[in-house]
């Protein structure tokens, strides 16, 4: 069986598996029986000197028929007392030994607020700290959360001051709302940062109910933008994973739209060390862990990869400048019969959103690619509804005219 368990910042984790700063660790008795469950870590909901208060209801969903695509949340910090975190870090810490906890953070830029909460959280026996630079909304208006992760001097600033104190390892939670993520990751990693997370929430505004005409989520008919989250967000989670690994020496851990083994197999894929999770879990619970772990192990049986760190970054080398990709690679559509249900949506597609390459006189006909036409673009393998039915097959010498 392969070897699931991880070195990530000086720190051994049994599973790459851990909960994000989110509300499945909003409190000391959760993250124990997430624990109790096989994850293997957690952050905490982010604390800070003083609790936050939130507005009701604070979630609003993007649905394709039944399936979540993705959440947007307007919820702050915890609501929590620091005293009270600080029991729960103890108990979680007397009944879980072996498994690792991270305090999230968040302060103004004034370095004794941070000094202050690092010093209580260290004391109560955490074993890491995860800075929030990153949340995106109710935050930024006070000087904190995606404001500090905007800005490298005020994000390298503040990294230098936690490790100034701090005794155990730092990591820095980014925000993918900036022009260059690797700037950021670089400042915290030159001020001594032991390891980076990304991505926070993605700033959006969901929605807008057009029967009552409020925008979403409605808070007694106002909104305001908040940070989205789930299977939508994977994607850029994946390139923020991806550019840090490539542009920072650090450790990553991946978070954004991870609920099943394969996105977590993909993150490991390109440069995360650890995985975070929170909106899986906020829908489907703490058991979910179980088949990822059952997952990704058999996984990495049948590739062949021995551990994690085998695994971590094999895609990085395949991901390239976009002019160092290969122009000679040519290759035409191609329509399997036997599998075609003459919907006519490539046909559509081509002819509408594409190069006019598929023939289709009607619905009693099969769709017929022009070779000579078609530009290989695959718009009509996006659209076909039946698994397999149309490939990309390798344009021979000469096809084109
Ligand atoms: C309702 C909600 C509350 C969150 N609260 C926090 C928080 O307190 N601190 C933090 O760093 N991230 C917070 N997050 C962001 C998550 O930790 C995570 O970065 C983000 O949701 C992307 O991961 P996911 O797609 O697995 O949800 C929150 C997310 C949600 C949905």
């Amino acid at each position: 069986m392969a070897d699931l368990s991880v070195e990530f910042a000086g720190l051994e984790l049994m599973n790459p598996f851990m909960l994000a700063s989110a509300p499945p660790a909003a409190s000391g008795e959760m993250i124990q029986r997430a624990f109790e469950r096989g994850w293997a870590g957690a952050v905490t909901k982010t604390i800070a000197l003083e609790p936050a208060s939130d507005v009701q209801p604070r979630l609003a969903r993007l649905a394709m028929g039944r399936r979540t695509i993705g959440l947007e949340n307007i919820e702050l910090i915890t609501q929590r007392d620091l005293e009270v975190w600080v029991r729960d870090i103890e108990e979680i810490k007397r009944h879980y030994p072996d498994h690792n906890l991270f305090a999230s953070l968040m302060a103004a830029v004034v370095e004794e607020e941070w000094h202050s909460l690092i010093k209580q959280v260290e004391e109560a026996g955490v074993d890491g700290l995860e800075l929030n630079f990153g949340c995106p909304h109710g935050m930024p208006e006070k000087g904190m959360g995606s404001v500090q992760g905007q800005d490298p001097t005020i994000a390298g600033e503040i990294t230098r001051w936690a490790k100034e104190v701090a005794t155990v390892p730092v990591m820095v939670k980014l925000t993918p709302n900036v022009t260059d993520i690797v700037q950021i990751g670089k400042a915290c990693e030159e001020a001594g940062a032991d390891a980076v997370s990304a991505i926070n929430t993605v700033s959006v505004l969901i929605g807008v109910d057009l029967d009552c005409l409020e925008p979403l989520p409605s808070v007694g008919g106002t909104s305001a933008f908040g940070g989205y989250s789930g299977p939508a967000v994977k994607p850029i989670g994946l390139r923020c994973v991806a550019q840090l690994a490539k542009g920072t020496s650090l450790p990553v851990s991946g978070i954004g739209g991870i609920g099943r083994w394969q996105d977590a197999a993909e993150y490991i894929l390109v440069g995360a060390s650890t995985v975070q999770v929170c909106t899986a879990v906020m829908f489907r619970g703490y058991k979910i862990v179980e088949k990822m772990k059952e997952g990704l192990s058999a996984y990495m049986d049948e590739k062949g990869f021995e551990s994690v760190a085998k695994m971590r970054g094999c895609m990085l080398p395949k991901i390239t400048a976009h002019e160092e990709l290969d122009f000679d690679h040519n290759v035409v559509a191609s329509v399997d019969e036997a599998l075609c249900i003459k919907c006519r949506l490539c046909y559509t597609a081509c002819m509408d959103g594409g190069w006019q390459a598929i023939e289709m006189e009607s619905r009693q006909v099969y769709p017929r690619v022009m070779i000579e036409k078609c530009d290989g673009c695959s718009l009509c393998l996006q659209v076909c509804p039946v698994e397999g039915c149309i490939s990309l097959v390798p344009l021979e010498a000469g096809q084109h005219s």
